[in-house]
């Protein structure tokens, strides 16, 4: 165990080096008993414990401590005085010195040393598990977003899919049926039962179409604005009891592609839970670039719910994840009866 000690009083150095040995601490201490050699012994020497006598002809032991706690703040720093109130202890304690301990009552140097260095093994301890709990925060991190771009991806692969398979065998059985219409061979019945099954086919055909958009997000082909448009478009025709006011106050160029993505995931689950749990007549969507900020809010006049009590599903907690991942910061807002509230906003770039 490396020590350094600063004290200018040779005998009372050596009897503590003695007091360590008797007690089988091997050490190896070096003493120094001016500030330029404190200095140069911390920053060049690695310490595991720094001993220091309170008031030195040249130098004081408030000075010290406070250039052990700027160059080297973990290594446990110990008063060892002749002269020293119980203000003064209190005092050094304050600023940041491990313990105090008065010459004339050295018994106590050991179990005191045994302190501090146990002290130390558990910050030691804590910081490393803070920092791999940090580190795997991080990973989590990376891996929610990798698995939102894969699931993206895969989005896109399965429309892409659908409308080379599906929807074109669709559109050449539409096509076939009607040439087989346009013969003249057919009596009325066969015609008729003929035009119903093209109905069948144009409704297939259509909800294929429903599901690619789906998907694939709008945006990819439109832009955002269009696509937040057709989105709410479609959905009050499908729940035509609800009315979505929209202001949307943003340029194109204001956001990136991923950002664009995340915004419109955002707002479709935003307005699918509305759907799905808030029974509102009235939706407000606002998407707005201000001084520092884009913000995105979705305000409902449904029913509202409580926040600790809720279910949990994976609408709001992806909304939050793709807000954070993309560096901005999410809030809800909700009470029973006064509907809900969802807030995402990024600063500006
Ligand atoms: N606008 C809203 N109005 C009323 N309740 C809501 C609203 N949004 C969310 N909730 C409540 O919060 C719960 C959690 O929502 P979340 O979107 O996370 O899950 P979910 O919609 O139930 O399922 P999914 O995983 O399919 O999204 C919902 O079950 C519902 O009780
Ligand atoms: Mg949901």
């Amino acid at each position: 165990m490396r020590i350094l000690h600063l004290e200018d009083d040779l005998k009372d150095a050596e009897l503590i080096r003695e007091i360590l040995l008797l007690e089988g601490m091997a050490c190896d201490i070096v003493r120094v008993d001016t500030q330029t050699a404190f200095v140069d012994a911390l920053e060049g020497g690695d310490f595991q414990l720094i001993f220091c006598d309170y008031s030195l002809p040249a130098f004081d032991g408030i000075s010290a401590l406070k250039i052990a706690m700027e160059k080297s703040p973990d290594t446990p720093f110990i008063f060892i005085s002749g002269k020293m109130g119980e203000d003064r202890a209190i005092e050094t304690l304050k600023h940041g010195a491990t313990d105090y301990i008065l010459k004339d009552n050295l018994t106590r140097l050991v179990p005191a040393v045994n302190r501090a260095l146990r002290e130390l093994s558990e910050k030691m301890e804590r910081r490393q598990a803070d920092e791999q709990l940090k580190e795997s925060e991080k990973k989590l991190r990376r891996l929610s977003s990798e698995l939102l771009a894969a699931q993206e991806k895969e989005r896109r692969r399965i429309a892409g899919e659908l409308h080379d398979t599906v929807a074109s065998s669709l559109s050449a059985i539409r096509f076939s049926i009607e040439k087989i219409l346009g013969q003249k061979d057919q009596n009325e019945q066969t015609r008729g039962e003929l035009r119903d099954l093209i109905s069948k086919v144009q409704l297939a055909n259509e909800e294929t179409r429903r599901i690619m958009a789906d998907l694939r997000p709008a945006v990819d082909d439109l832009g955002i604005v269009p696509a937040i448009n057709w989105f709410c478009r479609e959905y009050e025709k499908t729940y035509s009891h609800m009315h979505v006011e929209k202001q949307i106050d943003i340029a194109e160029d204001d956001l990136s592609d991923s950002l664009k993505t995340a915004i419109f995931r955002i707002s479709q689950e935003a307005l699918n839970n509305i759907a799905k749990h808030s029974g509102a007549s009235l939706v407000n969507l606002r998407l707005q670039k201000g001084k520092s900020r884009i913000e995105l809010t979705v305000r409902d006049n449904g029913q509202g719910f409580n926040l600790d009590t809720s279910r949990r599903g994976l609408g709001l907690s992806t909304m939050r994840e793709r807000t954070e991942l993309s560096g901005g910061s999410f809030d809800l807002e909700s009470a029973i009866g006064e509907g809900t509230f969802v807030r995402a906003s990024w600063p500006l770039a």
